[in-house]
């Protein structure tokens, strides 16, 4: 590969995935490798088009080629990705942060101007707690997950990023709610069934942490009628509850929340036209 240019790398990375991945989605890739191992942003990647690649480089683009030979996603890969405008180091301890989940930050930011304090439940990289602290600087932001190690990169991620946010080691499910009360909560829980494995892409099933993706066939809705009942008692009244859901089950979500009381209970679409989000007022 030596007397390779930064032009050329993409054609290689081309023929080394394109049983693999979709043609956009490799050009995509080889930006984003070059750019990661050449240290520039877009503009300057573009400046360095003819520039031959080092003995160094090409060592490290072909080992993360053969990591995206073997499904590993390109995030934990390079080690980051950005969410909501922050980059945020990720690893096989949590969730790669979603758009869609950015779209359910930009709800929350839009209906509260200055909300008292705010939970975040089931914070993986701590992407959802640690945005909103960044946009809401006078709020306290607390957030919680049942993973020690997914606990840590949070904690790493908000010192990097130099937000404080409270995080806690806590299982919600087990969790006794105590006299704490909030303005808002919101959770991204585990909500893919068993059954919707079938649907997902070998990069996610393989490498993503199964605590963060899977419930039970038999009770999907277990985290969010856990963390709805919590509500009930930890939020203040006229307090906010937001939820990412399964695009396939927002109507017994919509019942769900009925059921336990709450009123104004909206669902939103996300950019791709799924049932996604969904906001109930106490
Ligand atoms: C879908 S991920 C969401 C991560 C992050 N909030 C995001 O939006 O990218 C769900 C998170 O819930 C956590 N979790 C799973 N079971 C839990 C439990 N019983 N109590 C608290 N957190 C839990 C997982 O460790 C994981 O970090």
């Amino acid at each position: 590969m030596s007397g390779t240019t930064v032009y050329q790398f993409t054609a290689l990375l081309q023929s080394g995935l394109k049983e693999l991945y979709p043609e956009q989605e490799i050009n995509q890739m080889a930006k984003l490798l070059l750019q990661h191992v050449l240290k520039v942003g877009n503009t300057q990647l573009l400046l360095m088009n003819r520039e031959l690649l080092s003995d160094d480089q090409l060592r490290s683009l072909a080992t993360m080629t053969q990591q995206l030979q073997q499904h590993i996603p390109i995030q934990y890969i390079m080690g980051s990705t950005f969410f909501y405008g922050l980059e945020f180091c990720v690893n096989p301890s949590v969730l790669i942060p979603r758009p869609e989940t950015e779209e359910l930050v930009d709800w929350i930011l839009s209906d509260n101007a200055s909300p008292v304090n705010v939970l975040d439940i089931g914070t993986g990289s701590g992407c959802i707690a640690i945005s909103l602290k960044a946009n809401l600087p006078n709020t306290q932001v607390s957030a919680w997950d049942i993973s020690e190690a997914a606990l840590k990169t949070a904690r790493q991620n908000a010192n990097q990023l130099q937000q404080i946010v409270d995080f806690q080691y806590v299982d919600v499910l087990a969790h006794q709610p105590t006299d704490e009360q909030f303005d808002c909560i919101v959770s991204n829980p585990p909500y893919v069934r068993e059954l919707e494995k079938a649907m997902m892409e070998a990069n996610v099933l393989e490498h993503e942490p199964h605590t963060a993706l899977f419930v039970d066939d038999q009770d999907p809705l277990i985290f969010y009628r856990t963390i709805a009942q919590h509500g009930l008692t930890m939020l203040k009244p006229g307090g906010r509850l937001y939820f990412e859901i399964n695009e396939y089950l927002a109507k017994e979500m919509m019942d769900l929340l009925t059921s336990l009381g709450y009123t104004s209970i909206e669902c939103r679409k996300d950019i791709n036209g799924k049932d996604r989000m969904m906001r109930a007022i106490k």
